[in-house]
Protein backbone atom coordinates (compact mmCIF):
# COMPACT_ATOMS: atom_id res chain seq x y z
CA UNK A 1 0.00 0.00 0.00
CA UNK A 2 1.49 3.05 -0.98
CA UNK A 3 1.25 6.27 1.78
CA UNK A 4 -0.59 9.38 0.37
CA UNK A 5 -1.20 12.58 2.77
CA UNK A 6 -4.88 10.91 3.99
CA UNK A 7 -2.46 8.91 6.03
CA UNK A 8 -1.11 12.53 7.99
CA UNK A 9 -2.08 12.22 11.48
CA UNK A 10 -2.92 16.54 11.17
CA UNK A 11 -2.47 16.71 15.48
CA UNK A 12 1.02 15.00 14.86
CA UNK A 13 2.52 17.44 12.35
CA UNK A 14 5.96 18.21 12.20
CA UNK A 15 5.90 22.31 12.33
CA UNK A 16 9.46 22.50 10.86
CA UNK A 17 10.95 19.85 8.41
CA UNK A 18 14.93 20.23 7.18
CA UNK A 19 16.12 18.80 3.81
CA UNK A 20 20.01 17.50 3.39
CA UNK A 21 19.25 17.54 -0.61
CA UNK A 22 22.04 15.47 -1.76
CA UNK A 23 22.48 13.14 -4.89
CA UNK A 24 22.27 15.38 -7.72
CA UNK A 25 25.62 14.45 -9.22
CA UNK A 26 24.70 10.16 -8.55
CA UNK A 27 21.73 10.81 -10.58
CA UNK A 28 23.80 12.42 -13.28
CA UNK A 29 25.92 9.78 -13.72
CA UNK A 30 23.32 7.10 -13.45
CA UNK A 31 21.72 9.22 -16.54
CA UNK A 32 25.31 9.59 -18.47
CA UNK A 33 25.23 13.06 -17.65
CA UNK A 34 27.27 15.89 -16.62
CA UNK A 35 26.61 16.94 -12.93
CA UNK A 36 25.01 20.13 -13.11
CA UNK A 37 21.86 17.98 -15.01
CA UNK A 38 21.42 16.78 -11.80
CA UNK A 39 21.05 19.88 -9.94
CA UNK A 40 18.95 20.83 -13.19
CA UNK A 41 16.67 18.08 -12.71
CA UNK A 42 17.07 18.46 -8.54
CA UNK A 43 14.78 21.76 -8.87
CA UNK A 44 11.35 19.91 -9.87
CA UNK A 45 12.21 17.70 -6.31
CA UNK A 46 12.03 21.53 -5.03
CA UNK A 47 8.75 23.08 -6.20
CA UNK A 48 7.00 18.92 -5.40
CA UNK A 49 8.39 18.95 -1.85
CA UNK A 50 7.50 22.92 -1.60
CA UNK A 51 4.04 22.04 -3.12
CA UNK A 52 3.43 19.08 -0.49
CA UNK A 53 4.77 20.45 2.81
CA UNK A 54 1.91 23.55 1.75
CA UNK A 55 -1.06 20.90 1.27
CA UNK A 56 -0.41 19.24 4.37
CA UNK A 57 0.30 22.73 6.33
CA UNK A 58 4.16 22.31 7.65
CA UNK A 59 5.12 25.72 8.70
CA UNK A 60 8.66 25.67 8.06
CA UNK A 61 10.57 23.70 5.66
CA UNK A 62 14.56 24.33 5.53
CA UNK A 63 16.75 23.05 2.44
CA UNK A 64 19.96 22.40 2.64
CA UNK A 65 21.20 24.12 -1.09
CA UNK A 66 25.03 25.08 -0.90
CA UNK A 67 27.33 24.66 2.04
CA UNK A 68 30.21 26.49 3.04
CA UNK A 69 32.17 23.27 2.34
CA UNK A 70 30.63 23.15 -1.24
CA UNK A 71 33.24 25.88 -2.37
CA UNK A 72 35.68 23.88 -2.77
CA UNK A 73 33.95 21.83 -5.21
CA UNK A 74 34.97 23.03 -9.15
CA UNK A 75 34.62 26.63 -10.13
CA UNK A 76 32.23 25.73 -12.74
CA UNK A 77 29.77 23.89 -10.99
CA UNK A 78 29.83 26.97 -8.38
CA UNK A 79 28.98 29.10 -11.25
CA UNK A 80 26.17 26.59 -13.03
CA UNK A 81 24.49 26.50 -9.49
CA UNK A 82 24.66 29.52 -8.83
CA UNK A 83 23.32 30.53 -12.13
CA UNK A 84 20.59 27.80 -11.41
CA UNK A 85 19.56 29.27 -8.02
CA UNK A 86 19.05 32.49 -9.79
CA UNK A 87 16.98 31.26 -12.59
CA UNK A 88 14.98 29.46 -10.20
CA UNK A 89 13.66 31.77 -7.65
CA UNK A 90 13.26 34.24 -11.11
CA UNK A 91 10.80 31.49 -12.25
CA UNK A 92 9.48 30.51 -9.11
CA UNK A 93 8.41 33.49 -7.23
CA UNK A 94 4.99 34.25 -8.89
CA UNK A 95 4.19 30.83 -8.03
CA UNK A 96 5.52 30.80 -4.47
CA UNK A 97 3.26 33.82 -3.87
CA UNK A 98 -0.03 32.36 -5.35
CA UNK A 99 0.96 29.20 -2.97
CA UNK A 100 1.35 31.64 0.07
CA UNK A 101 4.78 30.67 0.47
CA UNK A 102 7.28 33.00 2.28
CA UNK A 103 11.02 33.01 1.69
CA UNK A 104 13.82 33.23 4.27
CA UNK A 105 17.61 33.05 3.70
CA UNK A 106 19.96 31.35 6.26
CA UNK A 107 23.89 31.62 5.67
CA UNK A 108 27.08 33.45 4.86
CA UNK A 109 24.87 36.43 2.80
CA UNK A 110 27.86 38.17 2.19
CA UNK A 111 29.88 35.52 0.16
CA UNK A 112 27.32 35.35 -2.18
CA UNK A 113 27.78 36.16 -5.71
CA UNK A 114 26.17 39.81 -6.10
CA UNK A 115 23.36 38.94 -8.67
CA UNK A 116 22.23 35.58 -5.65
CA UNK A 117 21.88 38.42 -3.36
CA UNK A 118 20.05 40.89 -5.38
CA UNK A 119 17.54 37.65 -6.78
CA UNK A 120 17.11 36.80 -3.38
CA UNK A 121 16.52 40.31 -1.42
CA UNK A 122 13.86 40.99 -4.55
CA UNK A 123 11.89 37.58 -3.68
CA UNK A 124 12.16 37.80 -0.34
CA UNK A 125 10.23 41.24 -0.53
CA UNK A 126 7.75 39.91 -3.02
CA UNK A 127 6.80 36.81 -0.43
CA UNK A 128 6.86 39.25 2.57
CA UNK A 129 3.22 39.48 2.90
CA UNK A 130 2.83 35.41 2.50
CA UNK A 131 1.74 33.78 5.92
CA UNK A 132 1.64 29.34 4.77
CA UNK A 133 4.75 27.71 4.53
CA UNK A 134 7.94 29.56 5.34
CA UNK A 135 10.76 28.11 2.72
CA UNK A 136 14.38 28.26 4.15
CA UNK A 137 16.69 28.28 1.72
CA UNK A 138 20.17 27.36 3.34
CA UNK A 139 22.91 28.93 1.33
CA UNK A 140 26.41 29.05 1.82
CA UNK A 141 25.58 27.77 5.41
CA UNK A 142 26.85 25.80 7.73
CA UNK A 143 26.44 25.16 11.62
CA UNK A 144 29.85 25.58 12.70
CA UNK A 145 29.29 28.79 10.71
CA UNK A 146 26.28 29.82 12.22
CA UNK A 147 28.06 28.94 15.77
CA UNK A 148 31.00 31.05 15.73
CA UNK A 149 28.80 34.21 14.18
CA UNK A 150 26.57 33.53 17.09
CA UNK A 151 29.44 33.91 19.38
CA UNK A 152 30.90 36.48 18.00
CA UNK A 153 27.50 38.62 18.48
CA UNK A 154 27.23 36.73 22.28
CA UNK A 155 31.13 37.86 23.02
CA UNK A 156 30.55 41.37 21.85
CA UNK A 157 27.32 41.89 23.95
CA UNK A 158 29.31 40.61 26.63
CA UNK A 159 32.44 42.86 26.11
CA UNK A 160 29.92 46.23 25.68
CA UNK A 161 28.39 45.45 29.42
CA UNK A 162 25.00 44.52 27.58
CA UNK A 163 24.84 41.06 29.13
CA UNK A 164 26.51 38.90 31.52
CA UNK A 165 28.11 35.26 31.42
CA UNK A 166 25.34 33.92 33.34
CA UNK A 167 22.70 34.65 31.28
CA UNK A 168 23.75 32.78 28.48
CA UNK A 169 21.06 30.00 28.25
CA UNK A 170 19.76 27.69 25.23
CA UNK A 171 17.37 30.31 24.83
CA UNK A 172 19.65 33.19 24.80
CA UNK A 173 22.02 31.22 22.14
CA UNK A 174 18.90 30.37 19.83
CA UNK A 175 17.99 34.18 19.51
CA UNK A 176 21.78 34.50 18.27
CA UNK A 177 21.59 32.07 15.52
CA UNK A 178 20.43 32.57 12.23
CA UNK A 179 17.11 30.41 12.94
CA UNK A 180 16.49 33.04 15.46
CA UNK A 181 12.35 32.53 16.03
CA UNK A 182 12.43 29.23 13.96
CA UNK A 183 11.44 26.19 15.93
CA UNK A 184 13.61 23.67 16.03
CA UNK A 185 13.00 20.91 12.78
CA UNK A 186 11.21 17.85 14.48
CA UNK A 187 12.14 16.43 11.16
CA UNK A 188 15.45 15.76 9.25
CA UNK A 189 15.73 14.14 6.11
CA UNK A 190 18.79 13.21 4.02
CA UNK A 191 18.29 11.62 0.41
CA UNK A 192 20.88 9.58 -1.08
CA UNK A 193 21.70 7.07 1.51
CA UNK A 194 24.52 9.09 3.26
CA UNK A 195 24.00 8.69 6.90
CA UNK A 196 25.81 12.03 8.02
CA UNK A 197 24.77 15.41 8.60
CA UNK A 198 27.54 17.41 6.83
CA UNK A 199 27.42 20.28 9.16
CA UNK A 200 23.49 21.24 9.15
CA UNK A 201 22.01 22.63 11.88
CA UNK A 202 24.09 20.94 14.31
CA UNK A 203 22.72 23.35 17.36
CA UNK A 204 18.98 23.20 16.16
CA UNK A 205 18.71 19.04 15.13
CA UNK A 206 19.71 18.20 19.14
CA UNK A 207 16.22 16.36 19.29
CA UNK A 208 15.65 15.93 15.92
CA UNK A 209 13.70 12.30 14.29
CA UNK A 210 15.89 11.50 11.39
CA UNK A 211 15.09 10.06 8.27
CA UNK A 212 17.50 8.39 5.68
CA UNK A 213 16.56 7.50 2.19
CA UNK A 214 18.37 6.36 -0.66
CA UNK A 215 16.73 8.03 -2.95
CA UNK A 216 18.79 10.48 -4.88
CA UNK A 217 17.49 13.86 -4.93
CA UNK A 218 15.96 14.53 -8.42
CA UNK A 219 14.18 11.58 -7.64
CA UNK A 220 12.36 13.02 -4.49
CA UNK A 221 8.93 14.09 -4.53
CA UNK A 222 5.99 15.06 -2.17
CA UNK A 223 4.74 11.44 -1.82
CA UNK A 224 8.46 10.51 -0.22
CA UNK A 225 8.27 13.59 2.01
CA UNK A 226 4.71 11.93 3.17
CA UNK A 227 6.33 8.69 3.53
CA UNK A 228 8.90 10.63 5.84
CA UNK A 229 6.02 12.55 7.70
CA UNK A 230 4.26 9.51 8.37
CA UNK A 231 7.21 7.78 9.50
CA UNK A 232 8.17 10.34 12.18
CA UNK A 233 4.41 9.72 13.47
CA UNK A 234 5.12 6.35 14.31
CA UNK A 235 7.92 6.93 16.40
CA UNK A 236 7.70 7.79 19.79
CA UNK A 237 9.92 11.25 20.89
CA UNK A 238 10.52 9.87 24.84
CA UNK A 239 13.03 13.48 24.88
CA UNK A 240 14.87 11.57 28.10
CA UNK A 241 11.50 10.39 29.63
CA UNK A 242 10.55 6.75 30.01
CA UNK A 243 8.11 4.90 28.10
CA UNK A 244 5.40 4.97 30.67
CA UNK A 245 5.80 8.13 31.65
CA UNK A 246 4.29 9.47 28.29
CA UNK A 247 1.81 7.17 28.89
CA UNK A 248 0.48 8.35 31.99
C1 LIG B 1 23.50 17.81 -3.67
O1 LIG B 1 23.95 16.90 -4.62
C2 LIG B 1 23.57 19.23 -4.13
C3 LIG B 1 24.62 20.04 -3.51
C4 LIG B 1 25.40 19.66 -2.55
C5 LIG B 1 24.79 21.40 -4.01
P1 LIG B 1 25.49 16.62 -4.86
O2 LIG B 1 25.99 17.60 -5.84
O3 LIG B 1 26.22 16.60 -3.57
O4 LIG B 1 25.46 15.19 -5.50
P2 LIG B 1 26.34 13.92 -5.12
O5 LIG B 1 26.26 13.76 -3.62
O6 LIG B 1 27.73 14.21 -5.57
O7 LIG B 1 25.72 12.78 -5.84
C1 LIG C 1 25.54 18.43 1.84
O1 LIG C 1 25.81 17.67 0.72
C2 LIG C 1 25.30 19.85 1.45
C3 LIG C 1 24.09 20.09 0.67
C4 LIG C 1 23.18 19.22 0.39
C5 LIG C 1 23.92 21.43 0.22
P1 LIG C 1 27.32 17.34 0.28
O2 LIG C 1 27.24 16.45 -0.89
O3 LIG C 1 28.07 18.61 0.11
O4 LIG C 1 27.88 16.61 1.57
P2 LIG C 1 29.06 15.55 1.74
O5 LIG C 1 30.26 16.16 1.11
O6 LIG C 1 28.63 14.31 1.06
O7 LIG C 1 29.17 15.36 3.20
MG1 LIG D 1 26.57 15.17 -2.20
Amino acid sequence: MSITKDNIIASKLPSHIAIIMDGNGRWAAQHGNERIFGHEHGVESVRSVVEGAGEVGVKYLTLYAFSTENWSRPKEEIDALMGLLVQAINDETDKLKEKNVRLQMIGDYESLPADVQKKLDWSINELKECDGLTLILALSYSARWEISEAMKKIGRKIQSGELKPEEITKELIDKHLATAGIPDPELLIRTSGESRISNFLLWQIAYSELFFTPKLWPDFRKEDLFEAICDFQSRERRFGKTSQQLVS
